[in-house]
């Protein structure tokens, strides 16, 4: 054979490989359309030191949490974006920004001895009995060898958060984001199979393999016996890069995003055992969802997350950390009306994701194209201002943008 036919052939054979793997809808998907600024004149930046991954909103108090880190250490130590150069011993931090008088303060860590290195944050609000305290937990990727959760409780009226437990577990691989069902209990997405930057955690990436899950922690509770044989265990396997998480505690709902399967997956959650029912897919959202937060006012879904992913794959774009770096963001409300309007009924536990065919609701809030806000993660309604706060991973600042 000719040399030019073995050549022609490889070349056929690699086009045929990539095209069955390798997911060439995300990874080009809005290629052809650059993003113009959209609602988003009217937003003032939040100076908060560093990038804020994840921001929740306690309403009741008027107060926001937010989980931020200094960029030049997140650009040396941060597993979720494969940085693992050099892990130092200072530690990331959460803030505190009350909505109507705008103070912001750093929280102090008391019993805390590790380093922390921020991403996923949750609150849960204690009982009326303890009225004035919320728990608040962290995912922390402050350790050389493993990631965690931690866990403080948290007085409203002081700063600091007074550690009360360090959780990890083989099945807590890469966790990304967090929600607490109880001051003692949580779900957690692992965003994916592979902890190590490698081939493997490449392929994973590009292809949009369903390998990553959710998993939940639930310790036995005093004078109860425990459930199940594993105080952590998971909950759902199978998700396209499972991202952010929340839950509709009255509704009894569990939604997570699917950041490269553009997708939000909505969970029925048994109260008791924590088991979650696969209801419905909201598919094809115009943007990659990061984080997720609920609007407890109106069941309403706040996510953000990136609209151009060529912008985070190619070298032309270069460092994500470079402040002139542009990775276009976007930020979409799901209607609550939407996910009890189109329930799927009698569907399999474990069903590949994408065969519950129903198109989600969703308006889009923002859009920008960067690099303001680079890479934003996060978008929570804040009820007090009629505004969202936008975080970001690799730039400084929270967005507050009028909607
Ligand atoms: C910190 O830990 C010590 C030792 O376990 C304990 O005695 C103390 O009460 C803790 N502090 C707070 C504020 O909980
Ligand atoms: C879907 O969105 C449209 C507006 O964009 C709204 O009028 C309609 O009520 C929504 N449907 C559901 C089921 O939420």
């Amino acid at each position: 054979m000719a040399t030019w036919t073995l050549v022609v052939s490889a070349i056929a054979g690699l086009i045929g490989l990539l095209t069955a793997f390798v997911n060439f809808g995300t990874i080009f998907f809005n290629y052809r359309h650059g993003v113009k600024p959209f609602n988003t004149d009217g937003c003032v930046q939040l100076n908060v030191p560093g990038g804020c991954e994840d921001i929740v909103i306690h309403a009741p108090s008027h107060t926001a949490f937010l989980a931020c880190g200094r960029l030049d250490l997140r650009t040396q130590w941060f597993p979720p974006l494969e940085r693992l150069i050099k892990l130092t011993a200072e530690s990331d931090a959460v803030y505190k920004y009350h909505l109507k008088s705008g103070e912001l303060v750093p929280l102090t860590f008391v019993n805390f001895t590790g380093i922390y290195r921020s991403h996923g944050l949750t609150i849960y609000e204690h009982p009326a009995s303890e009225a004035g305290t919320v728990t608040v937990m962290l995912v922390n990727h402050g350790h050389p060898d493993h990631s965690s959760v931690e866990i403080f409780d948290h007085r409203l009226d002081s700063n600091t958060l007074i550690h009360v437990r360090t959780i990890t577990d083989p099945l807590i691989r890469t966790p990304n984001a967090v929600v607490a069902l109880s001051p003692r209990s949580f779900f957690l997405t692992n965003d994916f199979y592979h902890r190590l930057p490698g081939p493997m955690r490449t392929l994973e990436k590009m292809t949009s393999r369903a390998w990553t899950d959710v998993v939940v922690y639930q310790p036995a509770v005093e004078g109860r016996e425990a459930l199940h044989s594993s105080e952590v265990r998971r909950a759902y396997g199978g998700l396209v890069y499972a991202n952010g998480i929340d839950i509709d505690h009255d509704r009894g709902l569990v939604f997570v995003a699917s950041a490269t399967g553009r997708r939000v997956t909505v969970f029925d959650m048994d109260p008791d055992t924590l088991e979650l029912t696969l209801r419905m897919v909201l598919k094809d959202l115009p943007i990659l969802p990061d984080n997720l937060r609920v609007d407890h006012a109106t069941g309403d879904i706040y996510a953000a997350g990136i609209m151009r992913p060529i912008e985070v794959v190619t070298p032309a774009h270069g460092d994500h950390f470079h402040p002139d770096a542009k990775i276009a963001w976007g930020v979409v409300r799901l209607s609550a009306n939407s996910i009890s309007d189109n329930r799927v009924q009698g569907v399999a536990k474990h069903m590949p994701i994408g065969d519950v065919n129903r198109a989600a609701n969703a308006t889009l809030l923002l859009a920008h194209p960067g690099p303001w806000l680079n890479l934003a993660s996060v978008a929570v309604l804040d009820p007090d201002n009629h505004r969202v706060m936008v975080g970001s991973v690799v730039s400084e600042g929270v967005g507050l943008c009028p909607i």
